[in-house]
């Protein structure tokens, strides 16, 4: 394998190119959001021009449709879509359950509901999102504009009584302005160290009012692909409780990396 690739790319690439093997003809397929989902969607777009794969995507986000449009994806709606066979995204981690955290990149309410309308979701990462116990990562939380600072303190009151760590918040901004989502809402970040049980705490979370959703994703995900820099990606199936392992070949000549 060769590459310019950096390091982070090569192991973010190798996992998505292993987990496009997972889309067949005819699927309704999810596309997540973030830099990982980026090298998916160039992965699926280089399977629908080369072998003519039909797939109908389902983005989650304006920047995810963009590029599915730009490399050849056929993209729908949910609405249009309904259920879909299968989700590929990215995550800020994952524990050895597949729960996850997500939402890093925004886009957390329309990656959950899309997951959630799936057959299976398929997350891809590098090997630093593996971790042990969720929480280092600050978790995204999307209340709605109106009344915000309260919902923040509401949020920061409520964390006092949880298992978690730390209980401070932060607006996400955007330069000088409130991060604005996809669907015009705020996000705060909570900075909680570690979550002793995530389950719970999403339910909390969610009883919030101005509370739209949480990065928590629980019992969502299926598989996990982790990709790693030399080109060897792990895959693991919480279902069928297997751990496998393969390496990825490519050339630094592959359309991914010249035609977008
Ligand atoms: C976006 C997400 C992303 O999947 C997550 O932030 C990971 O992003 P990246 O692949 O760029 O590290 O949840 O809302």
């Amino acid at each position: 394998m060769s590459s310019n690739l950096s390091p982070i790319d090569t192991a973010k690439f190798v996992a998505a190119k292993r987990a496009v093997d997972f889309i067949e003809d005819g699927m309704r397929v999810g596309l997540g959001t973030g830099s990982t989902a980026a090298w998916m969607v160039r992965c699926l777009g280089e399977r629908v021009r080369e072998e003519g794969l039909k797939i109908s995507g389902v983005p989650t986000s304006t920047r995810t449709a963009e590029l599915a449009r730009q490399v050849g994806i056929k993209v729908v709606s949910l609405d249009e879509a309904r259920w879909l066979d299968v989700t590929i995204d990215g995550a800020d981690e994952f524990d050895a359950d597949l729960n996850l955290i997500k939402g890093g990149g925004g886009a957390l309410l329309q990656e959950k509901i899309v997951a959630t309308a799936s057959d299976m979701m398929i997350v891809i990462s590098d090997s630093s999102k593996q971790v042990e116990h969720l929480g280092a990562f600050p978790l995204p939380v999307e209340i709605i504009p109106f009344g915000w600072q309260t919902s923040k303190a509401l949020l920061e009151e409520t964390l006092a009584s949880l298992d978690v760590l730390g209980q401070s918040g932060t607006l996400r901004m955007n330069g000088d302005s409130p991060y604005v989502t996809d669907e015009g809402n705020h996000i705060v970040d909570l900075h909680l160290q570690r979550i002793g049980n995530p389950r719970q705490l999403s339910m909390v979370l969610n009883q919030i009012p101005g509370v739209v959703e949480n990065g928590l994703f629980i019992d969502i995900c299926d598989k996990v692909v982790i990709g790693h820099q030399g080109g060897r990606v792990e895959v693991i199936d919480i279902n069928e409780g297997t751990h496998d392992e393969g390496l990825i070949e490519f050339a630094e000549t592959d359309n991914l990396f010249t035609d977008i």
